[in-house]
């Protein structure tokens, strides 16, 4: 069945790596992730956001991961799988989401004031707890592309609120904002120039705060300029995407950060591909055919992330 991140986490803390955490919305970004991570023996978690849930129906989802524990065991691998909510918002969702057979639940409570989240992250995690689905909690509000400043400090992790936050909800695992944003225009950077580095300090004095917990990092896609660049060869319009990089990746995922978020990546590969592919086969209208060159990428993307940056291959 679906495992939850307990194990995982405390397996990647102490060994220096971190699990990946991919996003999946349909049959085709699912069976590669699980495909890749298989082949790499590597622990897994699959979320779903609240899109996904609108896109695919939230029933449906979790069946496909059932469905993919299954395929898994067919394919003769023993790796851990949770299914996980990505940003849940209210009480009631994740409820929803700990009764239907998710083994791990976000609850995303960094938008309300301090008080807020703790209240109701504490609510959450007791739900979850009695039903053994760990929880992931957030402090500091990932930056937003469209802040004129986009490193503005107040919005990042405050580490002196760590240890409170972590003994008063009992959440398993702890989001932090150090520099990392959404999507694939992370930083506004100049023709030439490297994107700042993300603020290693305050996860060292998180760390120090609440050693060996759990730290959760989103936003964390490289944007892989290959990617990007196939996107615009064959059509698109993707000026100034810009992402975390390897280096930046490897030395979090060597730290207390022990799951790292992925979605944007995944979401370029399938585009290049598409996009390649229509442009070079015009005749062809079998979706299996474009979604299969993409299905194909993704395999390798993930294969490379897991073996090359989080270091969670051979984990399992
Ligand atoms: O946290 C954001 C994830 O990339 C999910 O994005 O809400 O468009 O599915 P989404
Ligand atoms: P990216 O947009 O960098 O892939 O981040 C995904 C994420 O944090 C999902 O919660
Ligand atoms: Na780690
Ligand atoms: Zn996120």
């Amino acid at each position: 069945g679906l495992a939850n991140t307990r194990e995982m986490f405390k397996k990647a803390v102490n060994g220096g790596y971190a699990i990946p955490a991919y996003n999946f919305n349909n049959l085709e970004q699912l069976q590669a992730i699980v495909t890749a991570c298989a082949e790499t023996s590597s622990p897994v978690i699959v979320q779903v956001s609240k899109g996904a849930r609108d896109y695919a129906n939230q029933t449906m989802l979790r069946y496909m991961a059932m469905g993919a524990v299954e395929m898994v065991r067919e394919m003769g691998a023993q790796i851990p799988i949770a299914l996980h909510l990505d940003h849940g918002d209210t009480l009631e969702l994740c409820k929803s989401c700990v009764d239907s057979g998710f083994s791990s639940v976000m609850i995303d409570g960094s938008h309300h004031s301090y008080e807020e989240n703790v209240a109701l992250t504490r609510q959450v995690v007791e739900y979850a707890h009695a039903h053994d689905v760990t929880v992931e909690g957030e402090l500091g509000v990932l930056a937003g592309i469209e802040d004129e400043v986009q490193a503005e400090h107040s919005t990042y992790t405050r580490p002196e609120e760590v240890e409170d936050f972590v003994q008063k909800t009992g959440v398993d695992s702890l989001a932090i904002s150090i520099g990392t944003s959404h999507g694939a225009f992370k930083f506004k950077v100049k023709e030439g120039e490297e994107p700042p580095p993300l603020r290693f300090d305050i996860l060292a004095e998180i760390e120090r705060r609440i050693p060996g917990f759990p730290i959760v990092l989103h936003g964390a896609s490289s944007v892989v300029p290959e990617y990007v660049e196939l996107i615009n060869a064959y059509g698109g319009k993707l000026e100034g995407a810009v992402g975390v990089s390897e280096e930046q990746l490897r030395r979090a995922a060597a730290s207390a950060v022990c799951k790292i978020n992925i979605d944007s990546d995944g979401r370029l590969a399938v585009t290049a591909r598409v996009r390649e592919f229509l442009a070079n086969n015009p005749g062809e209208f079998d979706p299996r055919k474009y979604l299969g060159a993409a299905r194909k990428e993704l395999i390798k993307l993930i294969k490379h992330k897991n073996e090359t940056v989080l270091g969670s291959a051979g984990k399992a």
